[in-house]
This record gives structure tokens, sequence and C-alpha cells, in this order.
């Protein structure tokens, strides 16, 4: 008889609007971790994702960089799905909600909210933008706050006084997008009679289904009254076209979470054993999971229930809330360097690294998890390094050379035993989402094992013929101690854990393999695990972190500056201190791509500044030329030292550089004015 569970994980679906972040990684990584460790227990686990397309922020994307919404978001995609993958994300699919199968199940859903009932239109107004010809979003409006009057305060809440508003409300309100003051306009409107709902959400909402503070929060949302959810947006707008209403939309957030549906089905397309129904039939036995951060709670849990029900289908087992990443204590900010994007990281360090830091900060609620780098580092190096990794390294070395490999017949050591007593609270740890007590709990084991090993000393064991069988059965003990830690720690550290499958011989690692150990079995070769995280590749990290930005902002100011400068005045301009300078030595940086070193005479002083210059300017070209440098520019520093100002040069990149020098008789020192 079987047991087995069969569950359907899904991650929200990051929009493909931007890059993937370490924000985006948090709930991947918990989402991944849960999924696998319900593998690795012998459950069936799908875990589907996609990415979530609709909407205005993507046709802007697509229009500012002159391609087609569809071209756009299979770029993204793409880009998506090997940042996932080189984070050891076990998506079985990565979908798209741009896509037939959520069309299909969209037009379903709507048919039959439509036949039950579930479906208003009324006539409502709102900003419009005459000259982009479009509808605006609270978010693209600016104006006078209508309580304190302060200006240009953004379409929904006041930053000076915190009052909320519509952006109809605000004093003389400006289109963000063109500028152009907005006039209000009808339109009409569908809805979805979510009102209708309340005693539905209020049981489902305390069923089981979600964290007690998420339900707390709902209740709240409850008391408060629902109101009928708008559900169309008028063209244009990138999205699914409402049937047989031209130039109606749609609302992204309704087809998102269908998008879950749809991933799921393309997946089952391609399986013989598993059907699209068993999982979403309304009594379906399957369990489906979505892991969600909590400032898209109202949909998931309020929307998301109600719509499912009326259109025929099963409500999700559970809603798994996570809180947001910080980095050192702040939200992710752009202009901190604290906004790290997947790849960013990846250029400097593994997965395994955040897998463990993330695993052994998630503690199941909905807390808020700050990255701290100083934390990040010690935590991952002293528990993965120092205590995890040298229990192999420890005894696989005299195993290998002294014992031909051989581990011996029998185990001996006592703690095998209240290793494997742990299990029951570990599985529970892991399956309630409480990662951080189950981390707790396998380092605590870790460190009994060095223990044991620290008392033993192999090491001197291994020098006498009286006691070197007994450094045999030491290591042997050791190596099955790791083992079993490594059979805990798979779902958190897959690539570790397939490493130590390769050296340990022995086949892929099973929740049920704790029940046994290797004995009279050969192993391979021990290879170094893991290196410690050094604090230059944390240092370089930020750096990337604030040149991508400054690179981007500087894309896109430029181009908007060459059409519509901003005017400042003469004292703004005197603040910037503009010098001549000589260029006295030009150095390529290794490991740099576009960088020069280039040492500065001032006149009274040298100082060194990095220079993007090396796609157009040889080191030796520069040598002894004369430039201008801002020289009261603060100094920056980046992965390969402090550029002390920056010099001035023209052009779009690439060859197409051309660095600004004065006529000869310009002196180093001189002002610029
Ligand atoms: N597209 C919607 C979700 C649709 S689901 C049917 C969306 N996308 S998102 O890209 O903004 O966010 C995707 C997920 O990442 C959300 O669960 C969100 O909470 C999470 N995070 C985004 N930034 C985050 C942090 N800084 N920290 C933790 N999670 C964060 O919302
Ligand atoms: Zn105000």
């Amino acid at each position: 008889m079987s047991t087995a569970r069969k569950i359907l994980v899904t991650s929200a679906l990051p929009y493909a609007n931007g890059s993937i972040h370490l924000g985006h990684l948090l709930e991947h990584i918990q989402t991944d971790i849960w999924v696998r460790y319900q593998r690795l227990t012998g459950n069936q686990c799908i875990y589907v994702c996609a990415d979530d397309t609709h909407g205005t922020a993507t046709m802007l994307n697509a229009d500012k960089l002159g391609i087609s919404a569809e071209d756009y978001i299979k770029g993204v995609r793409k880009e998506h799905i090997q940042d996932f993958l080189d984070f050891d994300i076990s998506h079985d699919n990565f979908h798209s909600t741009h896509s037939e199968e959520n069309e299909q199940l969209l037009y379903l859903i709507y048919e039959r909210l439509k036949k039950a009932g579930q479906i208003s239109q009324h006539d409502v107004d709102q900003l419009y933008d005459p000259e982009k010809g479009m509808f605006l979003a609270d978010r693209f409006v600016s104006g006078n706050c209508p309580k304190c009057n302060a200006v240009d305060q953004p379409g929904d809440n006041c930053g000076a006084c915190g009052a909320t508003y519509s952006a109809m409300e605000l004093g003389e309100p400006t289109s963000k997008l063109s500028g152009a003051a907005p006039e209000v306009r009808q339109s009409k409107h569908f809805f979805f009679k979510l009102s209708e709902h309340s005693d539905f959400l209020n049981k489902w909402t305390r069923s089981g289904t979600l964290q007690t503070a998420v339900t707390n929060k709902i209740s709240e949302w409850l008391d408060q009254g629902l109101q009928d959810w708008d559900i169309s947006r008028d063209a244009p707008y990138f999205g699914f076209e409402i049937p047989d209403e031209p130039g109606k939309y749609f609302y992204v957030w309704l087809d998102a979470p269908i998008g879950y549906m749809a991933s799921f089905q393309n997946y089952c397309a391609n399986q013989t054993d598993i059907e699209f129904d068993d999982f979403w039939k309304p009594d379906s036995t399957c369990e489906v999971h979505h892991f969600i951060g909590k400032d898209i709670v109202n949909f998931h849990a309020l929307f998301w229930p109600a719509v499912l029900t009326m259109a025929g289908y099963r409500t999700p087992t559970s809603i798994r809330v996570h809180g947001m990443a910080t980095i050192n204590g702040e939200k992710m900010s752009k202009s901190k360097g604290t906004f790290i994007n997947a790849r960013t990281y990846l250029n400097e360090l593994s997965p395994t690294y955040l897998r463990y830091y993330f695993a052994a900060k998630l503690s199941g609620g909905v807390e808020d998890l700050d990255i701290n780098l100083d934390d990040f580092l010690q935590r991952v190096n002293s528990d993965l390094v120092g205590k995890l990794v040298n229990i192999a390294s420890r005894c696989a070395g005299f195993i290998n050379k002294q014992f031909d490999g051989k581990l011996t017949r029998q185990v001996q050591c006592d703690l095998l035993a209240s290793f494997s007593n742990q299990q029951q609270q570990i599985a529970d740890n892991y399956e309630s989402g409480e990662f951080s007590k189950a981390m707790r709990s396998i380092m605590a084991l870790a460190d009994m094992a060095n223990q044991f090993i620290a008392e033993e000393k192999p090491w001197i064991l291994i020098k006498d013929p009286s006691t070197k069988d007994r450094a045999q059965q030491v290591c042997s003990d050791g190596l099955n101690l790791f083992r079993m830690l490594m059979i805990y720690l798979k779902p958190v550290l897959p690539d570790l854990a397939q490493k130590a499958e390769q050296f340990l011989n022995c086949g892929e690692l099973q929740w049920s393999d704790l029940a046994h150990h290797l004995t009279d079995h050969r192993i391979n070769t021990f290879e170094p695990l893991l290196k410690r995280i050094e604090s230059r590749s944390i240092e370089a990290i930020i750096d990337a972190g604030k040149s991508h930005e400054k690179s981007a902002q500087g894309a896109t100011t430029s181009k908007d500056e060459a059409a519509d400068p901003v005017e400042i005045d003469i004292d703004t301009f005197a603040q910037v201190d503009l010098r001549i300078a000589r260029i006295i030595q030009a150095q390529v940086v290794e490991g740099a791509d576009k960088l020069l070193q280039l040492t500065l005479d001032l006149g009274d002083h040298q100082r060194t500044v990095f220079s993007g210059i090396k796609s157009a300017y040889s080191a030796e070209q520069l040598e002894d030329k004369l430039t201008v440098v801002v020289a009261n520019l603060k100094a920056r520093k980046m992965k390969f030292g402090i550029s002390e100002g920056m010099v001035l040069a023209a052009g779009p990149g690439d060859k197409e550089i051309f660095l600004i020098s004065p006529d000869s008789g310009a002196k180093p020192g001189m002002k610029v004015t």
C-alpha cells in the first residue's frame, strides 16, 4: 500500500518586467527546499511556475526598447529560467501567462463566472492621458495632496502627511508618462462580485489553510467589508481581450493565478501518469500549495479561492506566506547597492551559500528576513565549511590513503543512533516550513560528530599499528555520520549532496537511507566540497549592484536628457569642480573588460581614476594626454580599487568614445569654468 501524497506546489509568478533578485530567490529557495524535502521522503511533488507577463509595465518597457511585447517577454523568460536553474531551483515547468493554455483556462473560468451571475459591469470615472491616449493607473499620476497640499505627491498616498487617496482627488494632476494634465473620462468596467463571498471567505481563511498571522490580517479586511473586484482594463493594454468587448482587456491579476493552472496543464501534456483534473477537481485528494510573499496575500487568499469555487475548481490546500527580504537591515535599494540581482550574486558566489543562509533564517512565519552580509559570510563559513564539510575532510583522507578507500564491516559509534532519533523532529520542521529549527538541530549534530572525532584523534591512532584499526573505525563512523547529515541537508544543499554521493559512492540518497549505514564499502577519492566565502566576493557583489544601477540609470537618463535636458542654474554648475589633468600612466586592469586604470597629475597632486574607455583607447595612446577630470566627485570603491574622480568623454560607447582634451597650453590643476 502506497501512502505517497500527490502534491502540486507553486511560487508566485515573477513579473516579466525586471530581473530576478534576491527577494524572488528567498521565495523560490524556500519553495524549492520544501519541494525537495517532499520528493526526498517519497511523495510525488510537482513544482511549477511561470512568468507573469501581462499589464501596462510590460507594454511600456517593450515600447521603450522598440520591440514587441511578445519579443520582450520571450527574452526575459529565458533569462529568468537560467537564473533559477543556476540557483538549483527544481521547477518541473516554468511557463508563461502569455500562453494558449492560460488564455483558454481564463476564458473558461470567465464564462463559468458569468453563467454563475458573478460578473457585473458599470461605468467608472478615471484619469486619462490625452497625449498617450490611455487611462492611467494611480501609480502613473502625481500631483498635490488633497489633504495637506504638498506638491508632486504619488497618485495613491502622500509622502508628506501619509494620507491615502485616489489619483482623482489630486490637485493639478500630471501624467508621469507624458507630463500632460490628465482629464477625467468614463469607461465601462467589469467586476467580479467578491462582496458576495464574505461568509465563504470567513470560513475558508480559518480552516487551516493559512498561518495564524495571515488569518488575523485577513479578518481585519473581512470586517471592513469586501468590495467587488474590477477585473477589466482599457486598451492599450498587453493582455487577453475580453470576449465580445472590443478594447477591453482582462486585468493582469485575474489571469496571473490562472497561470499556475496553465503551467501545470502544459506540464501534464507531456506526462503519462499525471492528470490535470485529478489535481483541480472540486473533491480532489491531491494537495495544492502556493508559496507567496506577504504583499500579495489579498489576491491569493480572497480573490483566488472565491474565483476557483465559483468556477467549479478546488481551492488551495494551503497558502504559505513569507516576509520580505531586506539587505543589511534595509529595504532592497538600488542607490545603496543593496538591490542584488540573481546574476550579480552568481557571478561571485555559489548558490549553496545563499540556500543555506535562507534555510538557517526561515521560520515559517511572515516576519521579514534580513540578509546581513557579514552575518551571511560568518554563518556559512562556520556552519558549512567549519562544521559540516570538516567532518568529511577529516575522515576521508585516512580512508582513501591508509585503507584503500574501504569502510569497516560494522559501525560502532553510539552517535549514529542519536542522529537517527532526530529524524521525526527534523521532518516535522521541514514539513511546517520551520527550516531554521531544522538547521539548528542538524548543526548541533554536526558539532557532536566533530567532537567525537576530536576526542578519538584518528591522526594519532593511525600512527601506532596497535590502534590503526581503531582509526579506520573512527573514520568510517565519521563518514557515516556525515552521510546522515547530508541526507538531512539534501533539500537545502542539493549540489553539495550530489558531490557527497559521488565521493561516498553511495547512489542517490533518500530519506529512507537514514535507516542503514555504509559498511564494508569502498568510497571514491575525496575532493574538497566547498570553499570559504571570502569577504572580497561580498564587496564585489555590493560594488556590482551599485555600478549596474549606475549604468542602467545612465542609459535611461542620457536618452531622456537628450530629448529634454533638465535646466540647472549657474550655482549648481559651479558645484562641479572640473580640472585639467595629465594622464601620466594608463594601465590595463586584470579581470575588467572595460576599465583602464589612469594615474592623473593634477598639478599639486596625483590620483587614480578608473575609466571605462578601454574599448576605444589603448593604454599607450592615453599616456601624456591632457584631459578634464571631475575633481570633487565622491571617491568610489570599485572591485579593483578606489576611483578618485572621473575623466570626461563623449560618445555612445564601444569604439565611439572620445576623451575630452583641452588645447595644448592648458596646465594640470587649472580650473575649468
Ligand atoms: N506577478 C506577481 C505575482 C503573481 S502570482 C499569481 C508579483 N510579482 S513580483 O515579481 O513582484 O513578486 C513575485 C514574488 O516575489 C512575490 O511573492 C513577492 O512577494 C516576492 N518578492 C518580491 N520582492 C521580495 C522581497 N524583497 N523579499 C521577499 N519576497 C519578495 O507579485
Ligand atoms: Zn499630504
